[in-house]
C-alpha cells in the first residue's frame, strides 16, 4: 500500500535520507524545509516528490502543503538549533512550528504522526542509562522549545510517536563531531575533543525503525532511539582518524564539557527494542569507514553543532 508523506525538515540529514527511502518505497511525499541547516541539492527530483521552500512556523504554507498532499503520515524534523542564543528562532521553529504542523496533521486525519526528539530533552540525569519514562528537564534553548513541540503532539490525540534520538550519523551527517573532525583532519587542522559520551546509531538502523514506526497501528508513544552502549567522543575521534588512514600526529586537546553540554547521554532502548523487534545492526567501525567515504566522495561543506563552542 502506498502513502502520503509529509517530511518537515526533509532536506536535512534524517529528512532527505527518509525521503530517498520513502520514495523507492512507491509512496508520495512533500517536504517543507527553509535550508536553515539543509541543503538545496540533497534531493533530486522525483514524480513523486514536491519541495516547498519555507518555516514550519508559516501556518499558511504547512496548511498549503498539507491541503495539498493530504498526507497519510507525517515526519517533523524540521528543528533549529544551530545558535544556542537565537531563543526566539527555536521557539518558532520548534515550538510553534510544530503546533502548526500537528494542526495541518489533525485536520488531515494522519494515521501516523513522527516526532524527531533529542535526548538531549532528558537533561542531566541520575539514573544511567535513562529509560523512555523518565521526566524530560532540558536546559538549552534547542532542548527546552524541542520539549515544548513534544508535548503539542502528545496532546494532540493523533496516533504519534517521540523517537528520542541519540545521536545518528551517515551520509550527509553535517552536524555534531563526525563531520568536524572530518573536515578539520582532511585539512590538516588539530581537532578540540570535549569529555563526554555518547551512544551513536548508523543511519540505515534508524532507517530500518522507521520502517516499522510508520506502520498503521504499531505502537504509539515516546521511544528512546539508541544502541545501549556509549563511547567516548575521544574514541570516535580515533576511528575517523583510523579511516582517513593517517599516520599519528599532534594528540587532539581534550577539553571538559560546556555548561550547554551533558557529560553522558545514554539512553535504554529495551522498550523500543521490544515494541518494534528493532536492533542497530551497523558496529561503529563500520559505520564510520562509510561515512569516511561518503564525505570523501561528496565533501562536508558546512558544519553545525548546537554546542557553544568553535565550530567545524
Ligand atoms: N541526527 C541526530 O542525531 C539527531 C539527534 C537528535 C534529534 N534529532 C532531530 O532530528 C531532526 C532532524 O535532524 P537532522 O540531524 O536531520 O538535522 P538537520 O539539520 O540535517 O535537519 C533539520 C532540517 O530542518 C530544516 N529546518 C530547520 N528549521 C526549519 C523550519 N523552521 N522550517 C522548515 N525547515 C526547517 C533544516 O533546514 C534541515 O533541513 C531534528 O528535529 C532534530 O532535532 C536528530
Amino acid at each position: 500500500m502506498s502513502w502520503r508523506v509529509l517530511v518537515t525538515g526533509g532536506a536535512g540529514f534524517l529528512g532527505a535520507n527518509l525521503v530517498e527511502r520513502l520514495l523507492g518505497q512507491g509512496h508520495a511525499v512533500a517536504v517543507i524545509d527553509n535550508y536553515a541547516t539543509g541543503r538545496r541539492d540533497a534531493l533530486q527530483s522525483h514524480a513523486r516528490l514536491t519541495v516547498a521552500e519555507g518555516s514550519v512556523a508559516d501556518a499558511a504554507l504547512v496548511d498549503r502543503v498539507t491541503a495539498e498532499l493530504k498526507p497519510t503520515h507525517v515526519v517533523h524534523g524540521a528543528a533549529a538549533y544551530k545558535d544556542p542564543d537565537a531563543w526566539a528562532e527555536d521557539v518558532a521553529s520548534n515550538v510553534l512550528g510544530t503546533a502548526n504542523v500537528v494542526k495541518a496533521a489533525q485536520r488531515a486525519g494522519v494515521q501516523r504522526f513522527v516526532y524527531l526528539q533529542t535526548a538531549l530533552g532528558y537533561g542531566p540525569t541520575k539514573q544511567v542509562p535513562i529509560p523512555a519514562d523518565h521526566p524530560l528537564r532540558p536546559t538549552t534553548s534547542y532542548a527546552i522549545s524541542k520539549v515544548g513541540g513534544e508535548r503539542y503532539v502528545a496532546m494532540s490525540g493523533l496516533p504519534w510517536l517521540s523517537l528520542r534520538l541519540a545521536n545518528v550519523y551517515g551520509p550527509r551527517n553535517y552536524t555534531g563531531p563526525m563531520p568536524a573532525f572530518y573536515k578539520r583532519l582532511k585539512a590538516g587542522q588539530k581537532c578540540t575533543i570535549v569529555r563526554t559520551r555518547r551512544d551513536f546509531i548508523e543511519v540505515e538502523d534508524f532507517l530500518r525503525l522507521m520502517d516499522k514506526v510508520l506502520v498503521p497501528g504499531a505502537p504509539t508513544g515516546p521511544f528512546n532511539v539508541a544502541s545501549g552502549k556509549d563511547c567516548t567522543i575521544l574514541e570516535v575521534y580515533e576511528k575517523i582518524h583510523a579511516a582517513l588512514g593517517l599516520s599519528a600526529g599532534e594528540p587532539p586537546a581534550v577539553n571538559d564539557p560546556g555548561a550547554d553540554d551533558l557529560a553522558s547521554l545514554l539512553l535504554d532502548p529495551s522498550l523500543t527494542m521490544t515494541a518494534f523487534d528493532w536492533r542497530p545492526t551497523v558496529p561503529l567501525d563500520v559505520g564510520v569507514k562509510k561515512l569516511v567515504a561518503w564525505f570523501d566522495a561528496h565533501g562536508v561543506g558546512e558544519t553545525f553543532t548546537h554546542l557553544r563552542m568553535p565550530k567545524g
